[in-house]
């Protein structure tokens, strides 16, 4: 596995599971529970150590899930990603939503938590300081934020004694500046210079873009022949070719996380990569 640099004494795996659906989408839902937390346990067993989850993630059944499979293992071996959802950025619930998030996860800390959108109506000031207030518990090691433009990252940090080290942004071949689900924009023009000239970890979510960069025929199915990787492991690799910037394919099927796995530990050279950089793939709803 390849690292980036988190701070100076921590690093993170540049790719990492997502768990979107493990558990149900903004519902619960427990049909496939024995499959997706063996799912999970294999994706460890594999040697993913980076798992992003979310409270929103099947109403708080995917860090459920996650609890139950990473019960037994050494903790300290293990980064947790979540986030509290943009509803629930009041100081009092903000603690409440970390701590309700622990117990799910049956663990004593998050590694790195995140405040999953900006809610224009609630104070930004409030949600740093109670964010301040778990690190200081140590309820939480590192902070950061997703789905944030470059100003509001920038208010973030001044209300926070902690740095925000990570953004976690919608950015894959097809989402470079525009995301088609309207999280974000100017991730490519603003956003992720910003992020690479502060030390702040570009977290990129949907790097495949849910499937749809593996369904359209395009340049990465010359890309796929020449390097003999399949089109998700070079949409993934042009994404951690980039400074900063990791990702979090989600995957339940053994076959894919290992494919995703060998996205990692090879190089395309600098040309295909401006290639890429310059190729339009469209969005999935044009
Ligand atoms: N912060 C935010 O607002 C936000 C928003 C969206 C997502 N996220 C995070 O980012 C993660 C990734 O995004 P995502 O799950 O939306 O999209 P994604 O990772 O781009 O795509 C996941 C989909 O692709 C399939 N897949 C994975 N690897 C594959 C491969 N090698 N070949 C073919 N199909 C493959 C998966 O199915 P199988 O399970 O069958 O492999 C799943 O249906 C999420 O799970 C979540 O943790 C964060």
């Amino acid at each position: 596995m390849e690292f980036k640099l988190l701070n100076k004494d921590f690093k993170i795996p540049v790719l990492g599971l997502g768990t979107w659906g493990i558990g149900g989408f903004m519902e619960t839902d427990s049909t496939n529970d024995e499959k997706s937390i063996q799912s999970i346990k294999d994706a460890i067993d594999l040697g993913y150590t980076h798992i992003d989850t979310a409270e929103l993630y099947g109403a708080g059944h995917s860090e459920e899930l996650i609890g139950k499979a990473i019960k037994g293992l050494d903790r300290s071996k293990l980064i947790i990603t979540s986030k509290v959802f943009k509803t629930n950025l009041r100081y009092d619930d903000v603690i409440v939503s970390c701590k309700k998030s622990l117990e799910r996860l049956q663990t004593d800390y998050i590694d790195i938590y995140l405040i999953h959108a900006p809610n224009p109506d609630i104070p930004l000031k409030e949600t740093m300081k109670a964010l301040d207030f778990l690190v200081e518990e140590k309820l939480v090691k590192f902070i950061g934020v997703s789905n944030f433009s470059v100003e509001q990252m920038k208010e973030a940090q001044k209300y926070s004694k902690n740095k925000i080290l990570v953004n976690q942004i919608p950015f894959n071949l097809s989402a470079r500046n525009y995301d088609w689900k309207g999280n974000c924009s100017n991730m490519e023009s603003e956003i992720i210079p910003y992020c690479q000239e502060n030390d702040i970890i570009i977290m990129a979510f949907r790097p495949i873009e849910r499937g749809f960069l593996l369904e359209t025929k395009s340049i990465l199915d010359d890309l796929s022949e020449k390097y003999n990787k399949t089109k998700a492991q070079i949409a993934i690799n042009w994404l951690i070719s980039k400074k900063g910037i990791i990702t979090i394919p989600k995957s339940s099927n053994i076959e894919h996380l290992k494919e995703n796995l060998d996205a990692v530990g090879w190089k395309l050279s600098e040309e295909d990569i401006d290639l890429l950089d310059k190729t339009n793939f469209g969005s999935p709803n044009v």
